[in-house]
């Protein structure tokens, strides 16, 4: 890799640390009787904390720091006045910009006292996601990333959602390639060092289908049943991979779930 690609893994990685760090620090918050807004005030000021923008707030419109995206929420959820109840998931989606750099990650909280079908979707959805990273390298190709998604979530009796994808980062929030969580082997993009992008596979109970409510952000399932995400900022490197935005607590997962 040359200088200008090393120079955007530094910045990456300094980026993805900001926004896994956020994510670190709701830890201690998330519980039944805690509201979406509080999150989203507690993601704005550690981000601002460190020096950083949160890249959603303002994005195309959107008016807050991070996604939270509750139980049938596919994704895109509004932080607001809703409180969160004993048994309810949720995905908290957030993306520092820092010197320029995006690093973008998400992960899945429980409130309370979770059901078992519940721990079992976000689970294998956890499971999918580092399936897909773990086949990472120069010469694999985009089509193996959802192929290794798709794979393991469908073994598992649950389906991935189409409607929303990974993609490329960089200086930009979204730009190519768009990474399927679906797909076959040997399609798609050939992967090569330096390439920089996001695995974010949603999983869905029942169908994959989604529709986005009037608010014009909010994705739901259509069955109302639940969905799940995780998501990390990943480089291609000379010889595999590297995760930007791994907790440096080992909060990646619910304690419970590992
Ligand atoms: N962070 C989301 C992603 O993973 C995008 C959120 S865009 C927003 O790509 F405007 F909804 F915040
Ligand atoms: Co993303
Ligand atoms: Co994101």
């Amino acid at each position: 890799m040359n200088e200008e690609f090393l120079k955007s893994f530094d910045g990456t990685r300094e980026a993805g640390a900001i926004a896994s760090g956020t994510l670190d620090e709701l830890n201690t918050i998330i519980k039944p009787g805690v509201t979406t807004e509080k999150i989203d005030k507690v993601c704005y000021e550690y981000i601002n904390d460190h020096g950083a923008y949160s890249a959603p707030l303002y994005y195309r419109g959107f008016p807050k720091s991070c996604c939270t995206s509750a139980n049938h929420i596919v994704c895109h959820g509004i932080p607001q006045n809703k409180i969160l109840r004993d048994g309810d998931i949720l995905n908290v989606d957030v993306t520092a910009i820092k010197n320029g750099w995006h690093g973008d990650t998400s992960r899945m909280y429980l409130v309370g006292d979770v059901s078992v079908k519940a721990k079992k979707l976000i689970k294998v959805t956890y499971e999918s996601m580092l399936k897909g990273i773990e086949i990472l390298k120069e010469g694999s190709f985009t089509g193996d990333i959802g192929n290794a998604i798709q794979t393991h979530v469908e073994q598992q009796g649950f389906s991935v959602v189409r409607d929303f994808c990974g993609h490329g980062l960089g200086r930009k929030f979204h730009q190519s390639p768009n990474i399927l969580h679906y797909g076959e082997e040997k399609t798609g993009e050939k992967l090569v060092a330096g390439m920089l992008f996001t695995i974010e596979p949603m999983i869905n109970e029942g169908v994959y289908n989604t529709k986005v409510l009037s608010d014009g952000w909010t994705a739901v399932t259509k069955d109302k049943l639940l969905s799940a995400q995780f998501e990390h900022t990943v480089g291609i490197t000379n010889n595999g991979y590297e995760i930007f935005t791994l907790s440096k607590k080992g909060l990646d997962l619910p304690e419970s779930l590992k």
